[in-house]
């Protein structure tokens, strides 16, 4: 069974609710082992472990967190080819995109042929401490759908 994780950062919960829906898309037929982890809690050796690679974080002053930051800088290490792998960030409308192009652009760096685009996305809140905008929670669950998709799963 191919297994996922999905690893956030979050100091206000909005993009830890983003992660576990993205889980709840990637397990929802029950053929992707997936876990959630907060990148307090896992490592780059730990996390390329698996089939499916999904990292989100905050946008904080235009970029990813310090630690997520941190985790890609490592993960960029490892021959990841053949992996499935995306990245989200959320943010406000103005800055829509902009931490989760940063972490696409510093794993593409050292790892060309991870075949790009990557599948992704950005997740607008409507202030500081959220909410999440309406509408967006869905599109977590779609994406966790997507990616599972694009699997070669055996009935
Ligand atoms: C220190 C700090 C800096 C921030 N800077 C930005 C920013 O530059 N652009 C932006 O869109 N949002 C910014 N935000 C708002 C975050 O995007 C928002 O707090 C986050 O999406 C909420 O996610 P969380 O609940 O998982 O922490 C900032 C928030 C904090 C706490």
């Amino acid at each position: 069974m191919p297994s996922a994780v999905v690893v956030f950062d979050s100091w206000y919960g909005c993009t830890k609710a983003v992660a576990e829906e993205i889980a709840r898309g990637l397990s929802a037929d029950g053929r992707v082992a997936t876990i959630v982890t907060n990148v307090k809690d896992t490592t780059a050796e730990h996390v390329r472990d698996h089939d499916v690679i999904v990292i989100g974080s905050p946008n904080h002053f235009g970029g990813p967190t310090p630690r997520v930051r941190d985790l890609v800088r490592r993960l960029r290490a490892f021959d990841l080819r053949g992996k499935r792998v995306a990245f989200f960030d959320t943010c406000f409308a103005s800055d829509r995109g902009k931490a989760k192009g940063k972490l696409e652009a510093m794993l593409r760096e050292q790892n060309p042929f991870l075949s790009p685009p990557f599948l992704g996305l950005s997740v607008t809140v409507e202030a500081t401490r959220g909410p999440l905008m309406p509408g967006e929670m869905a599109k977590a669950r779609e994406l966790g759908g997507m990616i599972r998709s694009t699997l070669a799963i055996p009935a």
